[in-house]
């Protein structure tokens, strides 16, 4: 991680009095907790604010403000606490690691965060291949927080979700960007050096 990303970490966390700077293996952490999902996860590391923020504003703003956000692989809880600065109906973040989901609680209740848009902010500790994604329209985060075969996974439980409606999808860090591209549900909307926003317009399944 650049020193400069390091530095905009710890300040977010300052001016946030969170603690989400920290780079950490789940299989340090939690190795017999999470199972399977051990063996395809990357490791923790918090969004760097900048690339948050720009890949954020490639969504239009009518689509945001339809839509739940969900951050798979929450982590400690940096990229929900960046999306309640704008006006999604919902923030929601998945996350894994017994430790991580505990510490993104904590930050979730005692950040300052006087720019928030959106007051439903929650976590979930679950694996987020097999989780039930919320109905409607969704902007779903990823941090690249796995390996190709579990986003396949993932892609399927999003995309197969009750009452579908339009589906954003932000990729940072696109490693496996194979795996969406070859769903042709997904069209590419826009890319920046740091990663790529897909939508997928479906109308509702039901
Ligand atoms: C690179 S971190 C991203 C953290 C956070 N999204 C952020 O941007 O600050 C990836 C996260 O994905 C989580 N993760 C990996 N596999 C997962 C799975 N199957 N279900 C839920 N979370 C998972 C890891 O524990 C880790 O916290």
């Amino acid at each position: 991680m650049p020193n400069s990303e390091r530095s905009d970490g710890r300040r977010f966390d300052r001016e946030y009095a969170v603690t989400t700077q920290a780079i950490l293996f789940l299989s340090d952490l939690d190795p017999d907790d999470v199972g399977d999902a051990g063996y395809h996860a990357t490791h923790y590391e918090g969004v760097p604010v900048a690339d948050f923020r720009a890949l954020l504003a490639l969504v239009p703003a009518d689509a945001i403000a339809k839509s739940t956000f969900v951050d798979v692989g929450a982590g400690m809880g940096r990229a929900l606490i960046l999306a309640s600065e704008l006006p999604f109906r919902q923030v929601v973040g998945v996350e894994v690691s017994a430790s991580l989901y505990e510490v993104a609680r904590e930050n979730l209740e005692t950040a300052q965060c006087p720019l928030r848009r959106c007051n439903d902010v929650r976590i979930v500790r679950a694996d987020a291949r097999m989780w039930t994604y919320p109905p409607g329209d969704l902007v779903v985060f990823l941090y690249n927080p796995f390996d190709a075969s579990a986003l396949e996974i993932a892609l399927g439980a999003i995309s197969s979700r009750r009452r579908n409606g339009a589906t954003w999808l932000i990729y940072h860090t696109p490693v496996h960007r194979e795996i969406i591209e070859s769903d042709n549900r997904f069209r590419i909307a826009a890319e920046i050096s740091c990663g790529s926003v897909y939508v997928c317009d479906e109308p509702p399944s039901d």
